[in-house]
C-alpha cells in the first residue's frame, strides 16, 4: 500500500540516514528539485511529493486567494495532510523521521515554514528559498532544537524582505537557530543560493 494520505511523489532511496523533503515551487512537480537534493546531499534519500492544488493548472501545496495573499484555512488543512504524509512515508520507506530536512522554493518554502509553526516535529531543518510568512500560529511552537536557513531576494518583487524578516523573527522568538542571507536577486533561485545553502547544510546540519 502507498503512504496514506496519498501525494504523487518521488523517492530516491539514499546511504545515509537523512532524508531531503523536497518541496517545489509553483507550477512545477516532483521531480524539479530531485537534481538539487542530490547536489545538496550525495548520501540522504530524497522525498518529493507534488502539491495537489492546482492553479490554472499549476501544481501548489495550498490555495492563494491572490499573489502572496493565503487562504489560511487551506494552508492550515494542507500542512496536516503534507505533515501526515511524512510520517507514513517514513514508515513506509523505512526512513529516520528525526533526520528530515525540508528544502523548499517559493510555495514549497512556505508550506515548510508552515510545517516548522504548525508540526514542528516532523522537521529536524529546513532550507527556505524565498520564504514567507505562511501564517501566524495560534501557539507558540516549541523550535529549540531546530536550525533554519533562508535565502531571500533583496530585489524579489513577489515577497517584501519585511515579510521574511516577520518569519525570522517569528521561527527565532519560537526558539529555531536561523541563518537568513539577501541575494542582490529576484525570486529565482541563484547558484549564490545553492552554494551557501549546500555550505550550511554540510557544516551546520547532524
Ligand atoms: C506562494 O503563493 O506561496 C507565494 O506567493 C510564492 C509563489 O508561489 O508564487
Amino acid at each position: 500500500m502507498r503512504p496514506q494520505p496519498d501525494f504523487i511523489h518521488e523517492f530516491v532511496p539514499g546511504s545515509s540516514a537523512r532524508t531531503l523533503l523536497l518541496l517545489h515551487g509553483t507550477g512545477g512537480n516532483e521531480r524539479d528539485l530531485i537534481p538539487l537534493g542530490r547536489e545538496f546531499d550525495p548520501k540522504a534519500s530524497l522525498l518529493s511529493p507534488r502539491g495537489k492544488i492546482l492553479e490554472n493548472g499549476m501544481p501548489r501545496f495550498f490555495r492563494r486567494l491572490a499573489e502572496g495573499v493565503f487562504d489560511l484555512e487551506d494552508v492550515k488543512q494542507r500542512t496536516q495532510e503534507l505533515a501526515d504524509f511524512v510520517v507514513s512515508a517514513a514508515a513506509h520507506y523505512k526512513i529516520d523521521i528525526k533526520k528530515v530536512v525540508a528544502v523548499g522554493y517559493s510555495n514549497g518554502a512556505n508550506i515548510a515554514a508552515s510545517i516548522l509553526l504548525l508540526r514542528p516535529e516532523i522537521l529536524s531543518a529546513a532550507i527556505l528559498f524565498r520564504a514567507m510568512v505562511p501564517l501566524v500560529p495560534e501557539t507558540t511552537p516549541n523550535l529549540n532544537s531546530k536550525r533554519i536557513w533562508i535565502g531571500a531576494g533583496a530585489h524579489d518583487p513577489i515577497i517584501p524582505a519585511s515579510n521574511t524578516q516577520e518569519l525570522v523573527e517569528m521561527l527565532r522568538s519560537s526558539g529555531a537557530d536561523v541563518t537568513i542571507r539577501f541575494f542582490q536577486s529576484g525570486h529565482q533561485l541563484t547558484s549564490g543560493d545553492v552554494d551557501l545553502a549546500r555550505e550550511w547544510l554540510t557544516k551546520s546540519v547532524d
